[in-house]
């Protein structure tokens, strides 16, 4: 439970490949991996990083139908993408896989009939929402509704984005099919489900205690309380049946005689993608995937976002222990939401820091990026990035502390010692000691805060050390010194020295382009961890060029940043889901044609209605119209509007209408006439 693990597998939670990856996505399952791995590696632990793209599920087919594409098309194009994206900010995977491999499926499929076989399942026909529109069953993102937990009224049928609630489609309040904005049906369909009441007993003591078949798995103190509270809340909620198939035709499979047109529901097939991902690492890397899934000294570590936690904690867990043979998660440190600017963020209004984007406007500067996101990573609670405070961080943190402390270092070095590290006298003063104190304690200060993932912690005491350091120079002066006391300031610039090549090794995992140009321009090919604490530069040993590390970040480039926030969807609005394709010929048999207003009252005992003459060129005739909350008769007399002429007379409130006439719905919940241009006149056909 304690102790070094021999072996730790560590997952981020694969993207879906959907759309391109924005700082959000980064401060919450990559970056934190990213920091972890090459700390671990930095320790030499064996350790092994997967992930790759969620191919299937509702996030892909609905990306496709709003493209007007096919999901392949979406997965290979994002795929690449999103690859781009985390190299521009040294996301640095072992292994990035995808889940629509040939390879994946066979491994899902006979997982599943393993499960199957074990008695994981249960059959069962149930009714399921089926949407009559577009003739298919509505499950997960398919369906919309309001969320019984927390009343968000945008909850999937599957999952609240809102408050990480795991839902099923009869959950919702006020369902309504996201493809065509129709109210579902109920029609009858055979699934297998994952009959979850069956675990409540062995996952609460897995959760609460970290106790798994008696034995103590992990610590569960070391789990996240907001982790464990979402997981605590959901079991004491009663675990029902969850449905591990849906009825379409894209992703894996079932592959079960008679299932045709049924695949692996998306939160089956992707997990599992962690494991084929370690298959074809090990493949690739010569090694064997084995133990890094079935070894008790393995620590398995996913790196998640709180939508994901239900998924990792307790579906993924069950689909495990009922296979058998497969190690549970360690620990789930998810991360919580980043906001933007005052805002959430927002791929469909472009509200949002694209990876690729920034990488584009701020060449080679990922080591900020990384910096500031680190600096504010929702760990605990919702965070917020602003330019500003990118500015700020960077600017009076990167720039002026550890820029301008190493920059010093080296000017004065080079100035008075020739460019060579001075030796030291080995009398240190009572604030060379304490300096002295904090170099040998930092080392083990980050490496604490790192394994208990405690990233913004374990950063702050990092910088820590810069900041010493920098002070010491700044109240040492070893630039006047030298002047009376050369050996006093020739030993003031070692212990700087030996600061900085300190400093170099604690920050690598979150500065990792820095730290390389610190270690060549410090002459030393190697700053190893285990060696932190202490001298790490020898006397003599010459320094090299030392480039700018920081430029410091314009107020214009604040502004010009904040100027794309939301930019290119200028004046976009929420409005109602897009109705399903029409065909020309539908719109042909419509019969719209320019009309006058000639006279009109209202309908008596009716608020809303108007009473409309109008002339069709051809025909005088009477239409009721729902404007008169918005339209006195006087407004309305004399107009030209458009008329939907062949539409079927009906009765109302006693009168019958023969046609419509169109108005637009403006966002506030007026109502405009859609009137034609001047010149035209009644009887002019509108196609
Ligand atoms: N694609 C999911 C999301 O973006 C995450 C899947 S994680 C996995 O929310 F475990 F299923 F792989
Ligand atoms: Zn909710």
């Amino acid at each position: 439970m304690s102790g070094k693990p021999t072996r730790t597998l560590v997952t981020s939670a694969l993207p879906y490949a959907n759309g391109p990856i924005h700082i959000g996505h980064i401060a919450g399952a990559y970056l934190p991996a990213d920091l972890y791995v090459r700390y671990l590696r930095a320790r030499k632990r064996d350790v092994v990083w997967v992930c790759g793209s969620d191919e299937h599920g509702a996030a892909i087919t609905l990306r496709a139908r709003k493209e007007g594409t096919t999901p392949r098309a979406i997965v290979d194009r994002y795929h690449e993408e999103m690859q781009e994206a985390f190299s521009s900010l040294d996301i640095a995977f072992d292994h990035y896989d995808r889940t629509s491999s040939a390879e994946h499926h066979a491994f899902a499929q006979q997982f599943f009939l393993e499960l199957l076989e074990k008695g994981a399942f249960t059959e069962e026909t149930r009714q399921q929402f089926f949407d009559p529109v577009e003739q298919q069953f509505l499950a997960d993102r398919y369906i919309q509704g309001t969320c019984p937990k927390c009343e968000y009224d945008k909850a999937f049928g599957d999952q609240c984005e809102k408050c990480g609630s795991a839902l099923s489609p009869e959950d919702l309040v006020h369902p309504v099919s996201t493809l065509s904005g129709a109210t579902p049906e109920m029609r009858e369909t055979t699934l297998w489900y994952l009959p979850m009441d069956r675990h409540e007993d062995w996952l609460r003591k897995y959760l609460e205690e970290g106790k798994l078949d008696g034995e103590q798995h992990h610590d569960a103190k070391a789990w996240k309380a907001h982790v464990i509270g979402q997981c605590k809340s959901w079991v004491d909620g009663g675990l029902q049946s969850r449905a591990m198939t849906r009825d379409l035709d894209w992703g894996v499979p079932v592959p079960v005689e008679g299932a045709e047109g049924k695949v692996l529901y998306v939160w089956l097939d992707a997990p599992l993608g962690y494991i084929t991902a370690t298959q074809n690492w090990a493949r690739k890397a010569g090694a064997d995937w084995e133990p890094y899934w079935k070894d008790e000294g393995t620590q398995l570590v996913h790196f998640i976002g709180k939508d994901n936690i239900v998924f990792h904690c307790i579906i993924f867990p069950i689909l495990l222990k009922e296979h058998g043979g497969y190690l549970l998660p360690h620990n789930v440190p998810a991360n919580e939401f980043m906001n933007l600017q005052g805002d959430k963020i927002s791929t469909s209004r472009n509200w949002a820091v694209w990876a690729k984007e920034y990488i584009d406007d701020f060449p080679g500067r990922s080591d900020e990026m990384r910096y500031v996101l680190a600096s504010i990573m929702p760990e605990q609670k919702d965070a917020e990035f602003t330019w500003e405070d990118f500015q700020s961080r960077v600017n009076n943190e990167l720039a002026d502390v550890l820029g301008n402390f190493v920059n010093r270092v080296f000017v004065l070095t080079g100035k008075f010692h020739g460019g060579k590290v001075p030796g030291a006298s080995g009398d240190w003063t009572e604030v060379d000691q304490a300096l002295l104190d904090l170099m040998a304690s930092t080392p083990d200060a980050v490496g604490d805060a790192m394994e208990r993932y405690r990233f913004r912690d374990a950063l702050q005491h990092a910088m820590g050390l810069v900041r010493a350091g920098n002070k010491y120079l700044t109240e040492e002066e070893p630039w006047k010194v030298v002047k009376t006391h050369p050996g006093r300031a020739a030993d003031i610039l070692h212990l700087a020295l030996q600061v900085t090549a300190n400093a170099a090794i604690v920050l690598a995992p979150f500065l990792p382009r820095t730290a390389a140009r610190l270690g060549s321009a410090l002459g030393t090919a190697e700053l190893p961890w285990d060696a932190a604490g202490g001298a790490l530069v020898a006397e003599g040993q010459p320094l090299g060029e030392l480039p700018i590390l920081f430029e410091k970040i314009t107020d214009e480039q604040v502004e010009e940043q904040k100027g794309k926030l939301g930019a290119g969807l200028e004046g976009m609005r929420d409005v109602e889901q897009e109705k399903p394709q029409t065909t020309f010929d539908d719109f042909q048999a419509m019969d719209l044609r320019v009309a006058e207003v000639i006279a009109a009252e209202k309908v008596k005992g009716a608020d809303k209605l108007l009473q409309l003459t109008v002339r069709t060129g051809y025909d005088e005739r009477t239409v009721v119209s729902g404007i008169a909350e918005h339209f006195s008769p006087d407004d309305v007399v004399g107009r030209k509007v458009t008329l939907l002429a062949n539409l079927a007379p009906r009765k109302i409130r006693g009168v019958v209408s023969q046609g419509m006439v169109l108005m637009a719905t403006t966002e506030d919940g007026g109502l405009r006439f859609v009137a034609p241009e001047d010149g035209a006149e009644p009887g002019d056909i509108i196609r």
